[in-house]
């Protein structure tokens, strides 16, 4: 399978990290097609741990070229500031990292646009990142942004970031609008930073194509989560970007006919942070619980995500949405100690019962759970190599989730390390 996609199934966080990394390996193109620094996906490399924001999974392997698509947002600050980070010499990520021109850049407008946002919503503040994630995008769909290709010619930049600036300046504190909406001095500094990326860019749809035909494997390496695309996540709660598989194509420059395989990855419970609804919350001691053995604290903010049930519901929706192929299940071990385990296979809303995704925000926001509560395995999982390694109960688990999303589990993850990984069926 030369092309395959990897998104994350639930509210991002799911541990996509270590399956692209995994993959990485068999991989000649790893491309991130949306998002920004918002993401982070941890990766280990000859014993070292990387967190990558902003940089695909591939960055470290010298086989790999890496690919930032147009449908992801860079802020050039960061992506200079991870390079230094991972200390690569630069002949090295020269080789292996290319640009798309339609890439949208995050400016400092952009984060204090962010921060005033979400000031200003008060209680229903959405629980941005902050990383001016949503502004950046915003600009992109109003027409007034500034892309990577745009600083190929700094008179074309500057008229480009004028008009950006020109369109916040009002909507900003003044102080803050002074420091952040200089145009002279952002044009100056964003060109400084990006002048070593400019021979970088390329058309990316050209060079997937290319790579395609010649039958090298491309990873699709998606960031945040189903729950999270702008359109069919829990809006307004949601990051700005298509985190489904139909962004490959916005994001890259290719068609849906040249996506050979989609896998989705969830935990085998689940977690979200920031707001929005989250049916199967556990506010309990078995949250906490979660919560504590799953280290839930996020890889970009450090906040705590908030921790519940494997929701069946949610699952079946994201199986639909991303023509899901298969799903890789993750962190298992962390249900190693639980007595019984629950999953949410319906949701109740007044007097209605739902199998599938409420239409009404109303209606989701105070939506029910419904839990099938199966017995726990009460033993270790991490360790087990093969699929029958694994504790009965653990293995009738995983075939009802197969059943109830008529899904197969192509792939488990049981433990923190790179190894600790079943593999059922080759992802390639
Ligand atoms: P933004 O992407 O910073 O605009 O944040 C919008 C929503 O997406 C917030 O609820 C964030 O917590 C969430 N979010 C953004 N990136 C990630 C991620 O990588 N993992 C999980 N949640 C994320």
């Amino acid at each position: 399978m030369p092309s395959l996609v990897i998104i994350g199934a639930q509210w991002g966080d799911e541990g996509k990290g270590k399956i692209v990394d995994a993959l990485a390996g068999q991989a000649d193109v790893v491309v991130r097609f949306q998002g920004g620094d918002n993401a982070g996906h941890t990766v280990f490399h000859d014993g070292r741990k990387f967190v990558f924001h902003i940089l695909p999974s591939g960055i470290l392997r010298p086989r790999v070229m890496n690919l930032i698509g147009g449908g992801v947002v860079v802020n050039p600050q960061k992506l200079v500031e991870e390079l230094a980070t991972i200390r690569l010499p630069e002949s090295a990520w020269r080789k292996r990292l290319r640009l798309s021109g339609e890439a949208h850049l995050i400016l400092a407008c952009h984060l204090a646009l962010d921060q005033a946002a979400e000031a200003q919503r008060g209680n229903r503040k959405i629980g941005t990142t902050q990383r001016g994630i949503g502004p950046a995008y915003a600009d992109r769909a109003a027409r007034t942004g500034v892309r990577m290709g745009d600083t190929l010619d700094p008179d074309y930049f500057r008229a480009q970031v004028k008009t950006c600036l020109d369109s916040h300046r009002a909507l900003l504190p003044k102080d803050r609008a002074r420091e952040v909406c200089n145009v002279d001095r952002v044009t100056r500094e964003a060109l400084a930073l990006l002048r070593p990326f400019r021979d970088l860019i390329v058309d990316t749809g050209i060079l997937l194509d290319t790579a395609r035909r010649k039958g090298q494997h491309i990873l699709y390496e998606g960031a945040q989560g189903t729950m999270l695309d702008i359109g069919a996540g829990t809006y307004p709660y949601v990051t700005s970007s298509h985190t489904i598989a139909g962004g490959v194509c916005v994001g890259t420059g290719i068609g849906p006919h040249a996506i050979d395989r989609i896998l989705g990855v969830s935990k085998a419970y689940a977690t979200r942070v920031g707001e929005g609804p989250f049916t199967s919350e556990l506010h309990d001691a078995t949250g906490e619980t979660l919560r504590r053995i799953g280290g839930e604290y996020g890889a970009t903010t450090k906040r705590p995500r908030r921790c519940g049930w494997l929701d069946i519901v949610q699952l079946r929706r994201a199986a639909r949405l991303n023509s899901l192929d298969g799903l890789i299940l993750t962190k298992l071990d962390v249900l190693d100690g639980f007595e019984q385990i629950g999953v949410c296979t319906a949701y109740r809303c007044g007097k209605k019962r739902w199998t599938e995704w409420p239409a009404s925000p109303v209606d989701l926001a105070s939506a029910e759970p419904i839990y099938t509560f199966l017995p726990g395995w009460k033993q270790v999982t991490t360790g087990a190599t093969s699929f029958q390694e694994l504790p009965a109960a653990a293995r009738a688990y995983i075939n009802k989730i197969e059943r109830w999303l008529d899904l197969p589990v192509v792939m488990i993850s049981n433990g923190q390390d790179r190894k600790q990984l079943i593999t059922r069926r080759r992802a390639f």
